[in-house]
């Protein structure tokens, strides 16, 4: 039998250097990390993901790695990942890392070897051009800030392909040693205890742009079966989680069967659930829901709210763009790279109570593994001041204390300022004051993952979309072993009551709702919503 953990788990993504400072130094650290892994199990998390924490200059938050085999010394050495690996185990939490292997800095000694002697075994490492090649201005990730996917190099003297940052030098997939060299890097970690790894940048990893290969010599999906499978040799249970902005027709080639991918972020589904957000309606939605293909026994979709990255808008049209940032970011600062917001979900939602416990009822509700960014489990908000995507990584508030609990050290030593003043500053948004608020959001999500994890008909069972007439409303039912799910979300700010009725069901037994007192409906009765309301009930009727 697979072992599919993956599918009920509660993923919760952190960035070591941002969580807890346990050195004083200023930057947090694998020891302050293990010390808040309280925090993680009252929540319920069951796996945590970690954003890079390798040797890297950070020019691009460590997605810029210069050794694939270490721990970056600010947040801790080796022996500290171990310990907390082991404290995590401890708690029952797995952990899954990010494997970056698209690009390296170019700070790495694989690419200063490969620049400075083109005889040089790591010069066919990364993708070289003689001349300037003529799409060099085509294709950015960050337009606006980067201009070009191939910059000169002058001690080379030759073009390098990045499609990220100029310092990001983009590997040469297609070479057998650099491939051996990816799976030895997961080899490491896996032996290390990791679960699995977050991929990053998995179209650009198996895209072929530049490389100089025979016609048909080389199928670059292969790379993912490679990897896939030796992970598996490896460590049985470990997954693949994909970074990939992709169309759902390119889903069933990432997934293929699951022998590449255990599970792929639905991008397009988040970019139509703030589209419903802003909108007050549950139907482009429902549409993408339809839409969706549904990856066999050992696929996955990853569901999210918000990232380490921009809310990425670019799979809308135009025109719902513009509505979602008129709604979500209206201001210039709040937009980034032409097609994103650079802002947290709280911010977005202004603050409002009961959109936020909608939308997060939502993502614990939506077919697939439901992920967490740090922090949006108090509804912290973002520092438009700081560049770029830095604007939603600023440190965990964790109480209204000097530097917000983050950090002993001077706060003019802080690796970022911590977000003070105004409605989502520490002093108004941390754990501690959220953990003692009985209505408080930190003790909402908490109930969420509690009924997420005893509700596994949502993650192993099979789904369908019910129709209840109505475009605001959105159902989903359930079904696992027999057993039946139903859950109702309401995107107006009107009440709504509407007459549930569902082929086979008797009676709908009250699971979690926005409110206290609840009944079970029968048959046929109304299901009376607030605006902004949910419910998940238990169904009794006879079984399929
Ligand atoms: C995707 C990551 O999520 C993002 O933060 C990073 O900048 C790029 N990949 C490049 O690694």
């Amino acid at each position: 039998m697979p072992n599919l953990w993956y599918k009920n788990a509660i993923v919760y993504c952190v960035d070591v250097e941002k969580f807890m400072d346990a050195s004083g130094d200023g930057t947090g650290d694998f020891a302050g990390l293990a010390d808040r892994l309280d925090h993680l199990e009252r929540l319920g998390v069951t796996c945590i993901w970690l954003n890079p924490f390798f040797p890297s200059p950070n020019r691009d938050n460590g997605y810029d790695i210069t050794d694939y085999y270490g721990v970056d010394p600010r947040y801790g050495t080796l022996g500290d990942f171990v310990e907390f690996m082991h404290a995590a185990r401890d708690r029952g939490m797995r952990v899954i890392i990010d494997l970056v292997v698209n690009h390296t800095s170019t700070d790495h000694p694989w690419f200063q070897a490969a620049r400075s002697d083109e005889n040089s075994p790591f010069r066919d490492w990364y993708v070289w051009s003689k001349e300037k090649p003529e799409n060099a201005h085509e294709g950015m990730v960050f337009p606006g800030v980067q201009d070009s996917i191939w910059s000169y190099d002058r001690t080379a003297k030759a073009w390098y392909l990045h499609r990220f940052y100029d310092h990001q030098a983009d590997l040469n997939t297609a070479n057998p040693a650099v491939r051996e060299e990816i799976l030895k890097i997961m080899g490491f970690w896996l032996a290390l205890g990791v679960s699995g790894f977050r991929l990053d940048a998995v179209p650009f990893l198996i895209d072929t742009k530049g490389m100089k290969l025979e016609p048909g010599s080389f199928d670059p999906y292969s790379l993912l079966t490679e990897m896939h499978d030796f992970m598996a040799w490896r460590r049985a249970g470990a997954v693949l989680l994909a970074e990939a902005n992709i169309p759902y027709s390119d889903a069933p080639a990432y997934f293929d069967g699951g022998d590449r991918m255990n599970m792929i972020f639905d991008f397009m589904l988040n970019q139509h659930l703030f589209l419903s957000l802003a909108r007050g309606t549950a139907a482009p939605l429902r549409h993408t829901l339809q839409n969706r293909p549904r990856p066999d026994g050992l696929g996955q979709w990853a569901n999210f709210l918000r990232n380490h990255d921009e809310l990425d808008l670019g799979r809308l049209s135009i025109a719902e763009r513009e509505e979602a940032f008129a709604a979500l970011g209206p201001d210039a600062s709040m937009q980034i790279y032409e097609r994103g917001l650079r802002r947290r979900l709280a911010p977005m939602l202004e603050g409002d109570m009961s959109r936020l416990k909608l939308a997060y009822s939502l993502l614990f509700a939506l077919p697939g593994t439901p992920v967490l960014w740090y922090g949006e489990e108090i509804g912290m908000g973002e520092n438009l001041a700081l560049p770029e995507r830095e604007a939603v990584r600023t440190p965990m508030q964790w109480a209204d204390e000097p530097n917000a609990g983050f950090s002993r050290a001077a706060t003019a030593n802080l690796i970022q300022p911590i977000l003070a003043d105004g409605d989502f500053g520490y002093q108004n948004v941390n754990v501690a004051q959220q953990v003692r608020e009985p209505g408080s959001l930190l003790r909402s999500i908490t109930r969420l993952v509690q009924t997420r994890r005893s509700t596994p008909e949502i993650g192993w069972g099979e789904w369908e979309l019910v129709d209840v007439g109505r475009d605001d409303v959105l159902a989903l039912s359930y079904s696992w072993r027999g057993a039946r799910v139903v859950t109702v979300h309401n995107f107006s700010p009107e009440p709504v009551s509407f007459p549930l009725e569902i082929d086979g069901i008797d009676r709908f037994e009250p699971l979690l709702a926005d409110h206290d007192a609840q009944s079970a409906i029968l048959r046929g009765e109304t299901l009376d919503m607030a605006g902004f309301g949910f419910c998940w009930l238990r169904c009794d009727g006879p079984r399929k």
